[in-house]
């Protein structure tokens, strides 16, 4: 993919690292299409455990910013929803297109920053994000662009990182979390880890509250992923030990006014 320089750097950056990691993303992308029922972050805890989606989604337009692979725009699809995926690697949606074509399911996919969607105003009553733009895009510029794509009522969800975790990760690649805090919570925004991998955003609970409510949402719900016992990922950076005692994950939920 070739480089794009109107495009912000930590955009720029995060495009070349997808495109390189996404042959590497490929099977999983595969094995969650393949899922019947929805699982969540990187311990697959079920969608009957965590209630994450609506409950009738039957004719909502919804978008996944930072689709990836697209698997939750395909359990949407199933679910009666008309998604839109965008995402900011070719070779990510390349995957998606070819998973698209093996389960018979056609949604519109769009090469693009989730920063600045080209959809007029209060197109979604849905925008949801796994990873994708909630974690890799500035959150600075993703909450008010999907509050803009949002009608009135829509929803919001996105799963992240929790802040907790990311305050005890230490900096070694592959190194499972601590009980140690490794940085400070004050200021916490803009994350390069050691090494080349990528521009990642993460903001404290407090940021995260004000920024929602500034851009035009009232939060619903902040749910603190607890996997269950026997629970298994391919993830060094977490155990399930760790895991289990506190949150590795959190899903937010807010409510367009
Ligand atoms: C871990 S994947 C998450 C997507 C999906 N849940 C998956 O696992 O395939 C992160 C995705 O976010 C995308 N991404 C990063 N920055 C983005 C941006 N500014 N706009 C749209 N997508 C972005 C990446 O290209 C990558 O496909």
């Amino acid at each position: 993919m070739t480089d794009d320089p109107r495009l912000p750097e930590h955009v720029r950056r995060n495009r070349a690292l997808w495109d390189a990691w996404a042959a590497d993303y490929a099977a999983a992308g595969a094995r969650a299409w393949a899922r019947e029922e929805p699982t969540w972050g990187v311990w697959r805890v079920p969608e009957s455990r965590l209630a994450v989606l609506p409950p009738d989604l039957a004719g909502q337009d919804a978008i996944e910013l930072g689709c990836g692979t697209a698997y939750v725009s395909a359990w949407l699809a199933r679910r009666g929803a008309r998604p839109v995926g965008i995402d900011n690697s070719a070779a990510q949606l390349a995957t998606a297109r070819k998973l698209q074509g093996e389960h018979g399911l056609d949604f519109p996919l769009l090469h693009g920053n989730a920063e600045e969607v080209p959809y007029p105003d209060a197109s979604f009553d849905l925008a949801i994000s796994e990873y994708g733009a909630c974690l890799w895009a500035d959150p600075y510029r993703w909450v008010p662009e999907a509050a803009r794509l949002l009608r009135q009522g829509g929803l919001l969800i996105f799963l992240c990182n929790s802040a907790l975790l990311t305050l005890c990760q230490p900096d070694e690649d592959g190194v499972p979390a601590t009980e140690q805090l490794r940085r400070p919570a004050f200021g916490m925004y803009r994350l390069e880890w050691p090494g080349d991998f990528g521009v990642e955003f993460h903001l404290s609970h407090g940021d995260w509250l004000r920024l929602l409510r500034r851009s035009g949402f009232e939060v619903e719900d902040l749910i603190e992923v607890r996997p269950p016992d026997g629970s298994t990922t391919r993830y060094r950076y977490v155990t399930l030990e760790w895991a289990q005692k506190w949150p590795a994950e959190e899903i937010w939920k807010a409510r367009r006014r």
